[in-house]
């Protein structure tokens, strides 16, 4: 049985934006937040408080956080891997922060530069402090089907590290293929481990489509009824320390599929259509949606 609603974080702002060659001036980056909004969308992931030495695509966190004009009912979140992002994000009001780590070891070193076991030493007052303020905790398992330097990852690694997840207090967990290598049967094994942790209503999926499996491995986690997804505006992402990985799945597409069913997102389909169109004529390419693009030809 299918989820009646699905609710959806666009992370164009920040998974789709931190890997663009061009830098992209806080302004644009406010306006695309703006745009989603007037699409409907509830919530977005709007930046990074990360190294700006690591991504310096994200350097501008703060200016971009100040400059978004909040709406009631939205909630913004942002990543933060260590206490001195998180002390630079709490100063800009988050509803959420995001934790990341990996189901692989090589992947956890090449993005934050520690083991698995070491990231969630990090991340553990990290969780604290947020919740002492009042603040979601959303943790991301990165490479929970495949990891570029290591290949397959087994479900077992993505239960290990949702486990400890839950071990520190992080309330929900997003899993996520990194580099977009999964196919449905092995992307439900992988949600199915993260389901051994937390509650249906506290795991996302966050799928990026570089084999075009992403919308396939969306439906097959609406059948097992994970109704909450990370998707990219414009199909915009990818992440520096994953190379060969495109975007996100485009909200567009995943709007279109849901719409289509009968399930609800709260979104306004054209809206967000004209949300991706303004991020791509500024990156100076057609949106990376094969709906967007039908309905922007029609
Ligand atoms: P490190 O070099 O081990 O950190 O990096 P460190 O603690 O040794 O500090 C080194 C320097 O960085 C110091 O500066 C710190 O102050 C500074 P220096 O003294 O040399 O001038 N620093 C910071 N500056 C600003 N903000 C901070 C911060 N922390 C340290 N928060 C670190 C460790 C985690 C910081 C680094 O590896 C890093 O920033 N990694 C981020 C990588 C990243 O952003 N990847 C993309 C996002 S994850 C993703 O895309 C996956 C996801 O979409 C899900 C999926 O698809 O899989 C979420
Ligand atoms: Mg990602």
């Amino acid at each position: 049985k299918y989820p009646s609603r699905v609710k959806i974080v666009d992370v164009a702002p920040r998974d789709g934006l931190q890997n663009e060659k061009a830098p992209v001036p806080a302004e644009v980056k406010i306006g695309l937040v703006h745009r989603l909004q007037d699409a409907g969308l509830k919530e977005i992931e709007v930046t990074s408080f990360v190294s700006p030495k690591w991504v310096p695509q994200m350097a501008d966190a703060a200016e971009v956080m100040a400059g978004i004009e909040r709406r009631p009912g939205a909630r913004y979140s942002v990543l933060t891997p260590n206490m001195k992002g998180f002390e630079a994000a709490l100063a800009c009001r988050p509803d959420e922060i995001v934790v990341f780590g990996a189901a692989s070891e090589a992947f956890s070193h090449r993005n934050i530069n520690c083991s698995i076991a070491e990231s969630i030493e990090r991340f553990a007052p990290v969780v604290s402090a947020a919740r002492e303020h009042g603040i979601h905790v959303r943790g991301a398992i990165s490479v929970a089907v495949g990891c570029p330097y290591e290949g397959e990852v087994s479900p077992a690694n993505v239960e290990l590290v949702a486990r400890l997840m839950k071990g520190i207090g992080v309330q929900h967990v997003g899993v996520a293929d990194t580099i977009g290598v999964g196919t449905p049967l092995k992307v439900q094994r992988a949600l199915e481990a993260a389901l051994k942790h937390y509650d249906l209503d506290d795991v996302s999926g966050h799928f990026h489509d570089t084999y075009g499996q992403a919308l396939g491995n969306t439906l097959a986690a609406l059948q097992m009824g994970v109704w909450q997804y990370d998707t990219s505006c414009a199909g915009l992402g990818g992440c520096p320390y994953a190379k060969g990985a495109t975007g996100n799945v485009a909200t567009e597409d995943v709007v279109y599929m849901l719409h289509g069913m009968g399930i609800a997102t709260g979104i306004d389909l054209d809206k967000l259509v004209d949300a991706g169109k303004y991020i791509s004529d500024f990156l100076r390419r057609p949106p990376n949606s094969r709906a967007a693009t039908a309905l922007l030809n029609k």
